[in-house]
């Protein structure tokens, strides 16, 4: 029996491949973004509206990043809550492909600015998102009384604003409407506060204790922080949209006010760690937790007027902490122990149906992905957000550097997903071939 895992339900599990495939794609397409930046090189960085540099940002956040979340979404649920994703089995592949070719076709008509491949790109991710949301919101809407359930249909009704806005705003750059510029930072607070960061709360209440053993989150962070933070997010929405700069300021301090405190409690409960051994999941957690406090005070700081996050280098710097100091770290460090866990779960699984409980030996999750591959990846993430920040300051040549170590950065973490699978293939044929 697994800590802390009395009250899921395993038997709900989907079957291995249907979020594993996302899991295993989605790294190579944050690698390509790395290289999109490489062949951009420092034009990429000089604004935020260049072409190429939301080809290489949504590769990132919508091949890596969303297409992990949608994965996790179908597997932690039905877990945690014992809802399935209806039709999971085939609404995840279909929607995970959708983002996946979506988002490829997407970078390559921006960045090579042909519109018939972002017209592509448009319908391919408006029709996989579109399948998605509706199947998960139901699921959602069985779970709400369940805190993690309830986090993740808040998160996943951010998702349909941000599908909503990022797919108009897509066929702006395609020319089908008007490109709506006032609608971008209302498409990615959305993204990134509501979509990311109220899913990463939700997962968090369930994998953080269980994976990092530490003690549980306190009842009113569970019960109520996803909530306010959504409701943060509306004020900021009416404000931006009606030009009350009152309300506006209001519901962007609560926002961040939101995250930073459930960082700062993340961080907290870390200290409180029953096993201390030094894990990347921990660490990866803590570099998340720390840039997600850090955008908070960056945040708070633009509203008092102390920094102003319409200069160029510190608008860059505050999106690379966001998506590759949170996000991306917050994502990895997950994928470390949920790529293992459920490999391992699945082989317990084949040694039942094959009658050889006790009799065969396979490997357990340490084997199944041993720690070294991965230290190795957690340094040259460090690196690559490191060599991100400074070319947001230095540009010229180290844009090219910062996109090399990048694509390095997802490359290894792909590498050592692989590895995994290769490993539970080699346990998995044992099983077959021993004779019950
Ligand atoms: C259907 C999916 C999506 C589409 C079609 C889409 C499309 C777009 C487009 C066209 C822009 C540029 C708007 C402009 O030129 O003013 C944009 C900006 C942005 N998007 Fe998305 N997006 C999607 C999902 C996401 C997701 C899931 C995230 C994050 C998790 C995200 C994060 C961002 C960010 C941070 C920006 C602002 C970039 C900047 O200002 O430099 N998007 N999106």
């Amino acid at each position: 029996m697994i800590p802390g895992s009395s009250d899921l339900h395993f038997d709900r599990m989907p079957r291995l491949w249907v979020p594993l495939r996302a899991f295993l794609v989605a790294p190579f397409l944050g690698s390509a973004g790395g290289l999109l930046l490489v062949f951009a090189g420092d034009a990429a960085f000089s604004s935020r509206w260049v072409p190429s540099l939301l080809a290489a940002t949504h590769l990132v956040t919508l091949g890596f990043i969303t297409l992990v979340m949608l994965g996790a979404i179908v597997q932690v649920l039905p877990v945690v809550t014992g809802v399935s994703v209806p039709s999971s089995d085939w609404v995840a592949p279909a929607s995970q492909l959708g983002v996946a070719a979506g988002v490829v076709a997407m970078a390559w008509g921006l960045s090579t600015g042909l519109p018939d491949i972002t017209r592509f790109g448009t319908i391919l991710l408006g029709g996989g998102l579109g399948l998605f949301i509706p199947a998960a919101l139901a699921a959602a809407w069985k779970t709400r009384r369940n805190p993690t359930g309830r986090a993740m249909g808040l998160s996943v009704l951010s998702l349909l604003a941000v599908a909503g806005l990022g797919v108009y705003l897509l066929a702006g750059h395609a020319g089908w409407v008007p490109l709506r510029r006032d609608l971008t930072d209302i498409h990615a607070a959305w993204a990134l506060g509501g979509w990311v960061g109220l899913l990463v709360m939700g997962v968090s209440y369930q994998v953080v204790p269980l994976f990092q053993v530490t003690p549980p989150y306190p009842r009113i962070v569970q019960e109520y922080l996803p909530a306010v933070g959504f409701v943060a997010l509306v004020a900021w929405t009416l404000g931006r949209l009606n030009r009350w700069p009152v309300i506006a300021n209001i519901g962007i301090v609560g926002v961040a006010l939101t995250l930073g405190a459930y960082a700062v409690v993340t961080l907290w409960l870390q200290t409180r760690r029953r096993r201390k051994i030094r894990d990347i999941t921990t660490d990866a957690w803590r570099t998340g937790m720390g840039s997600l406090a850090l955008a908070g005070l960056i945040t708070i700081a633009a509203v008092a007027g102390l920094v102003d996050l319409a200069e160029p280098k510190l608008a860059l710097s505050f999106g690379i902490v966001l998506v590759i100091g949170f996000a991306v770290s917050v994502v990895q460090g997950m994928l470390y122990k949920i790529v293992p866990f459920l490999s391992w779960l699945h082989l317990q699984n084949v040694l039942t149906r094959h009658n050889l409980v006790g009799q065969v030996k396979i490997r357990n999750m340490r084997q199944l992905l041993p720690v070294k591959g991965p230290r190795r990846q957690f340094v040259a993430h460090l690196i690559a957000l490191g060599l991100l920040l400074l070319a947001a300051w230095l540009g010229g040549p180290w844009v090219r550097i910062a996109g090399l170590a990048l694509a390095a950065d997802f490359a290894m973490l792909g590498w050592e997903l692989l590895g995994v699978v290769r490993r539970y293939r080699e346990d998995e044929e044992q099983i077959a071939s021993t004779p019950t």
